[in-house]
């Protein structure tokens, strides 16, 4: 019997986790290095979409996450200024229905993830900070000196990724959006406490609510089975260059806040503190991959989350490259051992099949959320007035090929592509071409 694979992941977030728990069901040895010294996620709610959903289904992950969770029922826009309902994407109408979309909070989804990872055996070993990687030797050297070797090595190690620069041999730190988001959470209870029959009307549903207004947009839904809410602000970013994340102003939120819907700015109120966090993107990178060593997540592709795609993206990473290293090593031992690997296909070779893959599809979502923050932030006049028509008006028909919504928000056909993929079965279709493109050259 020959050994597993051995996967070292740099990185415990969403997409390292993802890419461990699916790599060890498919039988490889994971190990997961992350810097922290404890996992407390930032952030506050993360929706999972259809497409990130149905992975967790495949995997048996998903009644886990949906014990913590809300199934939304759908997302609706409206006008900033008095709440107008604009239109209504309901799953199952627009969206695949098989799969849930979930809202979650970020904690319990990554708690949930890393104790399946180490029901699974993966090794996660925390206050490990990831110093060099050696592409010759397929290794890493932590900041104590020690070095630990991987058949295969996942830089999964987020919007700031060293193992990135390492890959492109040069620095290539994220660029501005212009934007920043202020995010928090409120209980329940806090929403009550407003004694506000709108309010308390908005915490009944199962829904993902948007406002839209002029450069700004806000996002609110229930986490936590209903118990807590996760309000997301955007706004034109106003903090310095050098600073990522800073304690908000709430007199300065609040003032920019001041003419929108009053539901909204009674949620608002509910704030005791707030964060400002500066988002940030890359351009499509060359190349995803050196040697035996490939990134995922944000490291490679970090986007505005105006799709509520980011996560759900890392996830599909994970799962493409876990499914195509799970069908290598079922080759490699069905062949005899690691010596007769070469007369497969190689570690690098299958790491090039994942960047096929993932990267335009990646590509589409990031381009795709460029698309949105024009369409959420629109100032009003003609181009808004024929917008909010436009979307009063959707019909949600697909349309016939070669023909496209005004907008990907309301374009059946996108968003099939994006939160209809089956990433695991595409994986499965490109092991197969590899196989069968290898039987053609002998
Ligand atoms: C305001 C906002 C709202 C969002 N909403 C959504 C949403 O609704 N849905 C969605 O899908 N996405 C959303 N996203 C995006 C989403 O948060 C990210 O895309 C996702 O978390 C990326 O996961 P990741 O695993 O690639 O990276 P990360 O979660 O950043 O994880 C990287 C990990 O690597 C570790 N690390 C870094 N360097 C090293 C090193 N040298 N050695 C060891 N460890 C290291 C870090 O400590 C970290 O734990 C949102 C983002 C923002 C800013
Ligand atoms: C809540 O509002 C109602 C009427 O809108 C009022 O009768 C009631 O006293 C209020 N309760 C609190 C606790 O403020
Ligand atoms: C917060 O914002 C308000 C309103 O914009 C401003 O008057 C005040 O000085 C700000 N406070 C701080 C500490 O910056
Ligand atoms: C899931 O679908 C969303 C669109 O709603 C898309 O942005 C995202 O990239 C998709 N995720 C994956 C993993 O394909």
């Amino acid at each position: 019997m020959s050994q597993s694979l051995h996967a070292v992941v740099v990185g415990a977030g969403i997409g390292g986790l993802a890419f461990a728990i699916l790599a060890r069901k498919q039988g490889l040895r994971v190990s997961v290095l992350e810097k922290t010294e404890q996992l407390t996620p930032v952030g506050a709610g993360i929706q999972i979409p259809p497409n990130a959903s149905r992975i967790w289904s495949q995997c048996g992950v998903l009644e886990k996450l949906k014990k913590l969770s809300v199934v939304s029922e759908a997302t609706q826009l409206r006008r900033w200024k008095n709440g107008e309902l604009l239109c209504t994407r309901t799953v199952g109408e627009a969206l695949d229905e098989r799969w849930p979309w979930l809202v979650i909070h970020r904690a319990d989804y990554q708690r949930i993830l890393v104790q399946e990872a180490q029901e699974l055996g993966v090794t996660i070993r925390l206050g490990s900070n990831v110093h060099a990687v050696d592409f010759d030797l397929g290794s890493l050297t932590l900041g104590s000196g020690e070095v630990i070797a991987g058949d295969i090595i996942v830089g999964a190690d987020g919007l700031w990724s060293s193992l990135r620069n390492a890959i492109l041999g040069h620095e290539s730190p994220p660029q501005e959006t212009g934007d920043l988001a202020y995010r928090g959470t409120f209980s329940l209870s806090a929403l009550q406490a407003l004694n506000d029959t709108q309010v308390d009307e908005l915490c009944s549903k199962n829904i993902v609510t948007m406002w839209l207004g002029p450069g700004s947009h806000a996002v609110f839904y229930p986490v936590r089975c209903g118990k807590e809410f996760n309000l997301v602000l955007t706004r034109p970013d106003n903090l310095p260059p050098n600073i990522r994340t800073e304690k908000g102003n709430l007199s300065e939120m609040v003032a920019l806040f001041q003419h929108w819907d009053p539901v909204l700015k009674r949620i608002l109120s509910a704030f005791s503190s707030v964060l400002k966090w500066k988002m940030l993107h890359h351009e499509e990178l060359t190349n995803w991959a050196r040697g035996n060593v490939a990134l995922l997540g944000d490291a490679c592709h970090p986007s505005l989350p105006y799709q509520a795609q980011g996560a759900a993206m890392a996830v599909e990473d994970g799962a493409a490259l876990a499914t195509l290293l799970g069908l290598y090593q079922q080759a490699l031992h069905r062949n005899g051992g690691a010596e007769e690997a070469s007369k497969i296909l190689t570690i690098p070779k299958i790491l090039e099949n994942y960047e096929a893959l993932q990267k335009a599809r990646t590509t589409r979502l990031h381009l795709g959320s460029i698309s949105n923050q024009h369409l959420y932030h629109l100032h009003d006049g003609k181009e808004q007035e024929e917008r909010d028509r436009i979307l009063r008006a959707t019909e949600w028909k697909e349309r016939p090929i070669g023909e496209a919504e005004a907008f990907i928000w309301i374009d059946v056909r996108y968003q099939m592509a994006v939160v209809g993929r089956d990433t695991i079965s595409d994986a499965r279709v490109k092991w197969d071409r590899m196989i069968s493109q290898l039987d053609t050259n002998e």
